[in-house]
């Protein structure tokens, strides 16, 4: 998540009656974490499971649970409510709060809310398989789709009943990333973004290897923002503790080569690629197949090392080339150093990280190398700097103009 992402965007969040209300009060957490203001409005059955006290307390709003409540100065809490929302969110919706809103039934203040709305409705079922997969929740949902509402999940696996299946609600940051994604602008609708990140792993022997201090955090950052602006995206990560971004693709590997040969398997179903994998330039020629122990006579081991494969100049040299973006992290003369590799590895863009000492951070600021020059962008955090980024990339493909 992005600090503050969904800062200015008000959501209304309604909760229909089911065991997931649970993960309601970590989404809210993290929706509010995330600089969005949120109003909670809970049907009868939800504030069985848990209290509009817990979801006041999170959200800081009073909650509101009936039609007839009488804190709204005109009385007309369904219209109110509605109109200051960029977005109603409905989690956990229940298999009769979605039949319910297939037939444009209000007979309460949630369903007469999303009934009375001029704002985005997105519902995140939440039920026992059986009840997902009945014909009519089926035929229900498709007509919700039909009718422009987002359905987010659900997901599979085991349900509160015992039962395993399909119909229990997304995890709370898997809801969060939905609803974030939702919000991002689609400028890479119908395209195939592939990427590397992180370091790589070169090993020495089977125990020890040589490696970089990349933490992959600005590969995963553009992926995820890739994603979120509607592309299909594969990310091709080298050994790094983080979690994959909702939606996206992800192959892992250790060494330089195994990233290489990924990458050209890859790569001939994608229009867009991105290196920015700090991929080690040399590995051991010969790896030992056991663990190198200290002699006797202390004499130092050594290593003869080749050359690894340039993975981007490679993606770059195909005969018809994905646009092709490039990274580089040097220690001093940004501007000299920076503009000599994008034209060494014949790239249209290259993006200069001002020091290596970014690594692991989570703040980074990049100049832009291209043809007409060089561009500084403003320092921000990682995240809000891949979703520049995306747009500046998304701007710069060859056939820009017919994306929307
Ligand atoms: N790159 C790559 N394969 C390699 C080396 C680098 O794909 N074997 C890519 C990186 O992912 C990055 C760009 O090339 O997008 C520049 O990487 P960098 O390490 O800065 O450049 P090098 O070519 O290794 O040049 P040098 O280390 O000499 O600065």
């Amino acid at each position: 998540m992005a600090t503050a992402e969904l800062t200015g965007k008000h959501l209304v969040l309604g909760m229909t009656g089911g065991i997931a209300c649970y993960k309601i009060a970590e989404l809210t957490r993290l929706l509010t974490k995330a600089g969005a203001t949120v109003q909670v409005a809970m049907t009868e059955a939800a504030t069985q499971f848990i209290t509009p006290v817990t979801m006041q307390a999170l959200s800081g709003r009073p909650v509101y649970t009936s039609q007839w409540d009488a804190r709204i100065p005109n009385n007309m809490a369904h219209i109110d409510l509605s109109r200051e929302a960029d977005a109603i969110v409905i989690a956990p919706a229940s298999t009769d709060f979605l039949a319910k809103l297939a037939h444009g039934i209000a007979d309460d203040l949630l369903s007469t809310l999303c009934v009375a709305r001029d704002c985005p409705l997105l519902v995140v079922p939440a039920m026992n398989r059986q009840m997902w997969m009945n014909p009519a929740t089926q035929r229900n949902v498709a007509q919700l789709r039909a009718d422009g509402i987002e359905v987010l999940g659900p997901d599979s696996g085991a349900q509160a009943c015992g039962e395993v299946g399909d119909g229990r609600m997304l995890e709370p940051e898997a809801t969060y990333e939905a609803i974030a994604s939702f919000f991002q602008p689609k400028i890479l609708a119908g395209r195939r973004v592939l990427l590397t990140a992180g370091p790589t792993f070169e090993p020495l022997d089977p125990v020890r290897g040589i490696t970089n201090r990349s933490s992959g955090k600005m590969g995963f950052a553009l992926a995820r923002a890739a994603q979120q602006a509607g592309a299909d995206v594969h990310l091709v990560a080298g050994p790094v503790a983080l979690d994959t971004p909702w939606g996206v693709l992800r192959e892992d590997v250790q060494t330089a080569q195994q990233m290489h040969d990924a990458v050209m398997r890859a790569v001939p179903d994608y229009d867009i690629f991105i290196g920015v994998a700090a991929v080690a330039d040399w590995r051991v020629d010969q790896v030992s197949d056991h663990k190198i122990k200290k002699t006797a006579d202390k004499a130092l081991p050594t290593f003869t090392f080749v050359e690894n494969p340039d993975i981007l100049a490679s993606v770059a040299k195909l005969p018809h080339p994905p646009f092709c973006v490039g990274f580089a992290a040097e220690s001093g003369n940004l501007e000299v150093h920076g503009e000599e590799k994008r034209v060494r590895k014949s790239v249209p863009l290259l993006i200069g990280n001002l020091g290596p000492q970014t690594f692991g951070l989570d703040d980074n600021e990049v100049i832009l190398f291209e043809a007409k020059g060089a561009t500084r962008l403003p320092r921000a955090d990682k995240q809000t700097l891949a979703h520049a980024l995306i747009a500046e990339i998304a701007r710069r493909l060859p056939d820009a103009s017919l994306i929307s």
